[in-house]
């Protein structure tokens, strides 16, 4: 069965991406082309009754051309991306109408600030949503909605294991009696957000306990990422390190190790302490020096079937947007270096291989989202598109000499 899901991604034109990126980027059209098609989602999720602002765009299958739609609910992971998406693109057009969608999009999310913490995934949900929300509107209902969300998902912290228990559900059924997963290093950032913009001052400490904590215990000694450390609830101890979503439990996960990238450069930036800019470096170079010569990595970098192995644009989406940031941060050489690969990453994306172009709504194609389930392979995700929105915006701003946050 697997044989067959890679076999239809490489026919579906996953060999068409194997050249180095040519071409200069053209920010400015990339971004143009971004608002287009999210004109064209817009106008796909108008009914008769018009739009439902609970359903949320989350993926466009290979064979398909229109988007399929998942609920808001507490379970779904990815019900912020699309507000973000939203939220990203009026910051761009200055569009009122997206405006008025975004925050139409983003009102549908309230609900999980009054909700008992139902995973980690709070910060994606929320920081994604409301957090862009907030930087650009300055609302002070968005920032009491973060808050109370910084609070909910605080609930989770484990102070004998020193992080946040990511997945209450998988406790029993996996025998994970405290599970932390690589992506959680995402949802640091509202954390410390909140302790910095009112909230409890505790929630920085639990960000930074986190990442401590994940950095001694998560990375083999090449500084590749386990998506899953399990930890004994009664001495804090790691029991083991797996996977879920990747190939094997000793392989680098792609999107599990842009998630590390992502977060040690976050966690840089919000503490200034060197050694997590040394190691936002070293998880890097790592996923640097094993991509292909386009710069998007296939879903596992251990495949044994690559170079037939799908490819993940959301791994290279997200990486591209941290490195625009990790290179703020370093001098010249290394700075320039991860700032040039960036761009190499966002010229690929942008290119006729990985842009859906006229043949769906979204931005991109090629991502793979849950490869061991046999789902999301070789699709068009959502959270693919909020990071290559987010990246583009991040060069444009370096490009015109301001800060690249915004
Ligand atoms: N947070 C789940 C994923 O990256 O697929």
């Amino acid at each position: 069965m697997k044989k067959i899901v890679v076999g239809m991604a490489v026919m579906l034109g996953l060999c068409a991406c194997t050249q180095r990126p040519s071409g200069m980027l053209d920010v400015n059209k990339a971004l143009d082309y971004c608002a287009e098609q999210t004109l064209r989602t817009l106008t796909e999720l108008k009914t008769d009754s018009g739009i439902d602002y609970t359903m949320m765009p989350r993926n466009i299958m290979a064979d398909e051309n229109h988007w399929n739609c998942r609920k808001a609910t507490k379970e779904e992971w990815c019900a912020g991306f699309w507000p973000g998406v939203l939220w990203y693109d009026y910051e761009y057009t200055q569009d009122k109408h997206i405006l008025e969608e975004a925050e139409k999009f983003t009102h549908s999310l309230e609900f999980l600030a009054k909700t008992p913490a139902y995973d980690h995934d709070l910060g994606f949900l929320i920081f994604c949503s409301y957090g862009n929300g907030y930087r650009l509107t300055q609302t002070p209902a968005y920032k009491q909605v973060i808050l109370d969300t910084a609070d909910s998902l605080a609930t989770l912290f484990n102070p004998i294991v020193g992080t946040m228990l990511s997945w209450p559900r998988e406790v029993g059924p996996r025998n994970w009696p405290h599970n932390t997963i690589m992506d959680n290093m995402i949802n640091l950032e509202m954390l410390f957000w909140a302790s910095k913009n009112g909230g409890n001052p505790y929630l920085y400490d639990i960000a930074v306990s986190h990442a401590d904590k994940t950095m001694k215990c998560q990375f083999r000694p090449d500084y590749t990422s386990y998506h899953v450390a399990v930890y004994d609830t009664i001495t804090g101890n790691l029991i083991k390190g797996v996977t879920h979503q990747g190939y094997a439990d000793s392989t680098m996960w792609a999107r599990g190790q842009a998630w590390a990238i992502y977060g040690y450069t976050v966690v840089y930036r919000e503490t200034k302490d060197t050694k997590y800019l040394d190691f936002a470096q070293k998880v890097t170079d790592v996923y640097l020096n094993r991509l292909p010569e386009d710069k998007v990595p296939y879903w596992d970098f251990d495949d044994p079937s690559i170079p037939n192995a799908p490819r993940d644009a959301s791994a290279a989406a997200v990486v591209a947007s941290a490195l625009l940031e990790l290179s703020t941060y370093l001098p010249n050489g290394k700075g320039k270096q991860y700032k040039d690969a960036a761009i190499e990453m966002l010229t690929s994306m942008s290119s006729n291989a990985y842009q859906s172009g006229k043949s769906k709504p979204s931005f991109l194609l090629h991502s793979t989202g849950h490869w061991p389930n046999h789902s999301e392979i070789d699709a068009s995700i959502i959270y693919a598109d909020y990071y290559y929105i987010e990246a583009l915006l991040r060069l444009k701003r370096l490009q015109e000499g301001k800060n690249v946050l915004g």
